[in-house]
């Protein structure tokens, strides 16, 4: 392959990576050759390629920053695109990725698995995968399990859990109508914050959460939340209550309920960005 084409192509997996799609066939015609760090299915079947399994053959690819549309707040305006593909000539008919349509969470909790991909993986009792809606129009995402959703297999069980149920309430919504999840899905250790390397093992399915899912409005709790969906690396004091484009959908930041359990006087920042949340799922 020439160095323009394997460029290209480069570009192109990368795009799909960000997108959450690791797998890759190539039909058995052509001479189309990909990467040797691609994992390639074998030729045969070409066309319906199974979900991947939870045994990737190469690491989950490393979201770091969103692109810098994603950092800027949106005005009134509704979403633009935000992940473009690359522009290119090359005829992808050769190394398109499997096409498998779009994916249910029970298929991605499959793929999932008993998960070893990060080191999480040797503290955690239970993985948390997420809870609630699978056709939530509003989709929470935290930081990571604490101890009693480790316990209980369950995201935002706990105290900041308790606090999140009533601020739903607050707008008029029930716990059970919305999705909630985190970026990691699995106890750090001491409730530390996750770190780079487990946050890029797992961020890649909560993106296919939210793909699945196609919520109207991603609300991130907190800070490595923001860092994650919407790579943006401001104080979450500074670019809370603010909605962004987020791929076809959109999100807002807020504090995390942690947060206002211990500045108990900060709830009304919290309330304050759910009346947001209320006012925008109200229009449309
Ligand atoms: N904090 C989080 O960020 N997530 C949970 O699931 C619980 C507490």
């Amino acid at each position: 392959m020439d160095e323009k084409t394997r460029k290209e192509l480069t570009a192109w997996l990368e795009f799909y990576r960000e997108l959450g799609i690791e797998d890759f066939y190539r039909r058995a015609r052509g001479s189309v050759e990909l990467p040797a760090s691609v994992n390639v299915a074998p030729a045969e079947p070409p066309v319906a390629a199974p979900l991947p399994t939870h045994s990737h053959s190469i690491a989950p690819p490393p979201r770091t920053t969103a692109p810098a549309e994603l950092s800027k707040p949106l005005s009134a305006a509704r979403v633009a695109p935000v992940i473009q593909p690359p522009t290119t000539s090359f005829n992808l008919f050769e190394a398109a990725p499997a096409p498998r349509g779009p994916e249910t969470l029970a298929q991605i909790r499959t793929d999932l698995g008993d998960c070893h991909r990060c080191k999480l993986a040797g503290t955690r009792k239970t993985i948390v995968f997420g809870d609630g809606n699978p056709h939530a129009e509003l989709v929470f995402v935290g930081e990571g399990p604490g101890a009693d959703e480790d316990e209980q297999g369950l995201p935002f069980v706990g105290r900041a859990g308790k606090l999140l149920n009533r601020m739903i309430q607050s707008i008029g919504m029930k716990r059970e109508e919305v999705y909630i999840c985190n970026i990691v899905k699995c106890r750090p250790p001491g409730n530390r914050t996750p770190e780079k390397d487990e946050v890029d093992a797992c961020s890649p399915f909560l993106y296919r959460q939210i793909e699945a899912i196609k919520p109207r409005l991603v609300c991130c709790l907190g800070a490595p939340a923001v860092r994650t969906v919407l790579g943006i690396k401001e104080g979450i004091t500074k670019i809370r209550g603010q909605f962004y484009a987020f791929g076809s959908t959109q999100a807002i930041a807020t504090v995390h309920p942690a947060y206002v359990l211990r500045n108990p006087r900060e709830e009304k920042i919290l309330r304050e960005d759910f009346e947001k949340i209320r006012e925008f799922l109200k229009g449309g």
